[in-house]
């Protein structure tokens, strides 16, 4: 299936300058989501995986259909206030602005398998928070996968250490 013809560019989106990649027609074309969910799974090639991390809010979509194709748990990252546990967080740029991501102290034991997942890897920042985070709870970040790397904004030079998939780069 070639998944690029589901995602749309938004010109000007949030912010002028901005193109968005819109990845809804994606989400609401049944058979569209059924085999990105499927072709994000075969992307873990079969690396065991005892968590999967998604990040507020757009990794909220993939991330627990993932963890439930990898008899894995889903964990969620969140922006700065929301989560109700105890927390540890970390501060990131953003490609248009800054925040602080959080998670649950007791989301990931020590030594379990994570991957990370989210929509779109633009500037890597907010990847680079997350795996922190896993990393300060000892837990080991098996790989980051994305619908979309948008290559030209070099996220993936944020992230050496990591291994990096997405079905689309751009
Ligand atoms: C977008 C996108 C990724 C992040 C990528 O999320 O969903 O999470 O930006 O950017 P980066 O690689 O430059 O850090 P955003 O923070 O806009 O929020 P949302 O998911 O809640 O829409
Ligand atoms: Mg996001």
């Amino acid at each position: 299936m070639h998944f690029n013809e589901f995602v749309r560019d938004i010109v000007d989106f949030p912010k002028p300058g901005i193109t968005f990649k819109d990845i809804t027609p994606l989400l609401q074309d049944p058979k569209a989501l059924q085999q990105a969910a499927e072709a994000l799974y075969v992307l873990v090639n079969e690396r065991p995986i005892d968590k999967v991390v998604g990040v507020d809010s757009r990794g909220f979509i993939f991330a627990p259909i993932l963890a439930m194709k990898l008899n894995a748990g889903f964990v969620p990252v969140r922006k700065a206030g929301k989560l109700p546990f105890r927390t540890v967080a970390e501060p990131y740029q953003l490609e248009y602005g800054q925040d602080i991501l959080e998670i649950h102290t007791d989301a990931i034991l020590k030594g379990e398998k994570v991957l990370v997942h989210d929509d779109v890897l633009a500037t890597g920042g907010t990847c680079k928070a997350v795996c922190k985070l896993v990393e300060q709870l000892g837990g080991e970040v098996v790989q980051c996968n994305f619908l979309v790397n948008l290559t030209f904004l070099k996220g993936a030079a944020q992230l050496p250490n990591y291994t990096i998939t997405s079905l689309l780069s751009y």
